[in-house]
């Protein structure tokens, strides 16, 4: 029986876009939300500033409030207890925020130093703690997004049970370890063992970039849903495709057209958020490096040498016509 806390209720399969920083800002949220609408869409991880009088940014109040009509919006934190997570949260759900996810995944810098994102993994008893306090206050639901452990794949199981005491609704796992960082490939031999060890809903996330992986790592893992990180920022009618609404991703001028529409969705929300053409292009730019098709290389190459938005506007309409 699904909770009725769950985002995306009881649709079967929901497909989610992953929360990345520097690019699901909600300028692209909303480019999703209103093209190829995502069951789920996440923030970019609100990082808790303990040491600030201010524990969460304007900024990130503003981000994590902004939401696409009809399409549940769940707001990530970072942070440990002892750094203000729980303070932190409170201010967002006292903003209207309903579902939070907590990030034990980030391999970066400052975030794994101290007891936060994949840091966690290094004091698994404090996540009980803090997941039970959440518990108490999130209106919504509340999940956990996670690596499969700090060096070592099976550190997932040693805290496997203190999601499920604490009462959390749901948890996406991205199977690679903080390590590993993107190297490799997600190992979903562990999503599945995963599923199959606990009672919560699984989400699986890591390397889906076509129809046929989503249903390989469906299948391969009993997955309740997916997660599409990458592979929707370089396109995002991956969750067309994977639902059975569009075709294969094409090749050639089909395929061009198709990127140039998104990118120019894409700048006008950017023209809007950001300041000054370097701002704006770069913002853009940070999207194309996921764009991996060999045909289009010469094309990207070309648009990345844009130094004005004006310029770049007209290089996307010829190519979108
Ligand atoms: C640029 C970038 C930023 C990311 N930022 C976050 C983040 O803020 N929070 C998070 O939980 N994961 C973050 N991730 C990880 C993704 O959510 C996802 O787990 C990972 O990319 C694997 O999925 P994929 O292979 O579909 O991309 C980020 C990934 C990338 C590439």
């Amino acid at each position: 029986m699904p909770s009725e806390r769950l985002p995306w209720g009881s649709q079967p399969c929901p497909l989610m876009l992953a929360p990345m920083q520097g690019l699901t800002n909600r300028g692209l949220r909303s480019v999703f939300g209103t093209t190829v609408r995502p069951d789920v869409l996440f923030t970019e991880f609100v990082r808790v500033r303990p040491k600030s009088k201010k524990i969460v940014t304007p900024a990130d109040f503003v981000e994590a409030t902004t939401e696409v009509p009809g399409i549940p919006l769940v707001v990530q934190v970072i942070g440990s207890a002892d750094e203000g997570v729980i303070e932190a949260t409170r201010s967002l759900i006292e903003r209207g925020v309903r579902h939070i996810n907590v990030n034990m995944g980030c391999p970066w810098g400052r975030m794994t130093s101290v007891l936060a994102g994949g840091g966690m993994f290094r004091a698994p008893e404090t996540v009980e703690p803090m997941l039970r306090e959440l518990r108490e206050i999130v209106p919504g639901s509340l999940s956990v997004k996670t690596r499969s452990g700090i060096d070592d794949e099976r550190q997932i199981f040693t805290v496997l049970p203190a999601f499920e005491a604490a009462g959390i609704d749901f948890l996406v796992v991205h199977s690679r370890t903080v390590e590993q960082k993107y190297r490799g490939v997600a190992n979903h031999d562990l999503t599945r063992e995963i599923v199959a060890r606990s009672s919560l809903p699984v989400i699986a996330n890591g390397d889906i970039t076509t129809t046929q992986d989503a249903r390989r790592v469906l299948e391969q893992t009993r997955a309740t849903g997916l997660m599409l990180g990458r592979g929707a920022v370089a396109d995002p009618k991956l969750f067309h495709r994977i639902r059975g609404t569009a075709a294969d991703r094409p090749t050639g001028t089909a395929r061009r057209e198709q990127l140039a529409t998104y990118l120019l969705r894409l700048l006008t929300e950017y023209e809007a958020l950001f300041q000054g053409d370097t701002q704006i292009l770069m913002k853009l730019k940070s999207v194309f490096v996921h764009v991996t098709d060999d045909d289009q290389a010469r094309w990207l190459r070309s648009l990345k040498k844009q130094k004005k938005v004006a310029g770049m506007r007209r290089a996307l309409e010829d190519a979108a016509r």
